[in-house]
């Protein structure tokens, strides 16, 4: 796929392939057991792509509900339109409790005390509590810590509650199964502690996208949480989900606005990190760290332009980012530079970009500012 004409006016834009999210989410769900339920991961604007836009598309490829990481993202999903079940992956403040309940949120319990909480919510509003608990079985951060997560589960049965799930999170599933192993052995283990009547209507769910790496139909895991693999990125390479080839949605465009020549010694951009080696042609590149290039790409990274690896020069700014075309013929205002995706022959993985930005993928995408575009291609490719 070429840079878009679609954004014929944009400085900067990222540019949203749909169709690939169906793609995506129709590869997943094809690895799952039928039963498996399927919580599209859409916090942090669905990973840059943009909430709106993709949660429609996500719901049409066949996903199950949302999760978002709190109350204000969740009002954004209803504001435009959707009554599928939101659920709140961190813990919600006692003063957000009120909207959620209002909003008709799953509501994550993390501890005895935002629990007691929510109950003190719904004597107040007479409002129905939809809620699922989360336990910390070696994340170290949201979550009931396994060995206090029985007097919650007393809790939540007693409060009266809606109970309707039950789930972990993996702290290192892209890189280390034994620990992984072990979370998951602990997580099971503790479900025992549920009456059995109880458990057997609720959603039992631990793997994000790493996490499907291992998971087993086998399990009670009745449903996966998905973030990464439907924006079309494996969370490691090699792998089995890897091989279900994962299509990139997004990609990072902006146009060259001035191309000149510079001489041999001129020092490039904030604090002369680059000084020219010979008489040098650059584009300068309207995108800078306030679009989510950031400084680290500095003197590292590439961008395409005329489907070549220009190198950037100096540091990135703001607004604005210098590479040098000497190498490429041509170069006029207005040409398109890529920053992740591909032009022409090549691509700009967002593996590699990671490695120039010293970031993760997660932090890639999420980390593309209000300010760049965001372009939707809706037509199937
Ligand atoms: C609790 C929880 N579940 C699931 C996910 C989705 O993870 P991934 O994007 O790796 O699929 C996240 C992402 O941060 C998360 O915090």
């Amino acid at each position: 796929m070429g840079a878009s004409s679609h954004a014929s006016a944009a400085r900067a834009w990222v540019e949203i392939d749909l169709p690939a999210i169906d793609r995506n989410v129709g590869r997943i769900k094809q690895a799952l057991p039928p039963h498996v339920r399927y919580v599209a991961v859409v916090k942090a604007n669905a990973y840059g792509h943009g909430m709106p836009e993709v949660a429609t598309r996500l719901l049409q490829a066949g996903v199950d509900c949302f999760a978002v990481a709190n109350v204000a993202e969740a009002a954004n999903l209803r504001e435009v339109g959707h009554d599928a079940d939101i659920l709140l992956l961190s813990p919600t403040l006692p003063s957000e409790l009120p909207r959620a309940l209002a909003l008709d949120l799953d509501i994550t319990l993390n501890s005895l005390e935002e629990a007691q909480a929510l109950a003190a919510a719904v004597a107040k509003s007479g409002l129905k509590a939809k809620v699922h608990v989360k336990v910390d079985t070696g994340m170290g951060r949201a979550g009931v810590w396994h060995e206090q997560a029985a007097e919650l589960f007393a809790f939540v049965q007693a409060a009266g509650f809606e109970w309707r799930g039950v789930f972990t999170h993996f702290s290192d599933a892209d890189s280390d199964a034994a620990y992984t192993t072990n979370q998951r052995a602990i997580f099971l283990k503790l479900l025992e502690r549920i009456p059995a009547a109880v458990r057997s209507g609720l959603m039992i769910h631990a793997d994000n996208s790493a996490g499907l790496e291992s998971f087993s139909a086998s399990a009670p895991f009745n449903a996966v949480r998905v973030g990464l693999m439907q924006y079309g990125l494996p969370p490691s390479s090699g792998s089995f989900l890897a091989s279900l080839r994962p299509e990139p949605v997004l990609s990072f465009h902006a146009r060259v606005v001035l191309v000149k020549d510079l001489p041999a010694g001129t020092a490039v951009s904030y604090n002369r990190t680059k000084t020219l080696s010979r008489p040098t042609r650059v584009a300068i590149v309207a995108v800078g760290y306030g679009d989510g290039v950031p400084t680290a790409a500095s003197n590292r990274g590439f961008f395409l332009v005329r489907g070549q690896r220009c190198p950037i020069l100096g540091r990135v700014t703001m607004d604005q980012t210098i590479v040098d075309i000497t190498d490429v013929p041509s170069v006029a205002v207005g040409d398109i530079a890529t920053i992740l995706g591909a032009q022409r022959a090549d691509r700009i993985t967002v593996a590699e970009f990671c490695a120039w930005a010293d970031c993760i993928p997660w932090e890639a995408l999420c980390t593309l500012t209000q300010r760049v575009q965001r372009v939707y291609r809706t037509d199937r490719t």
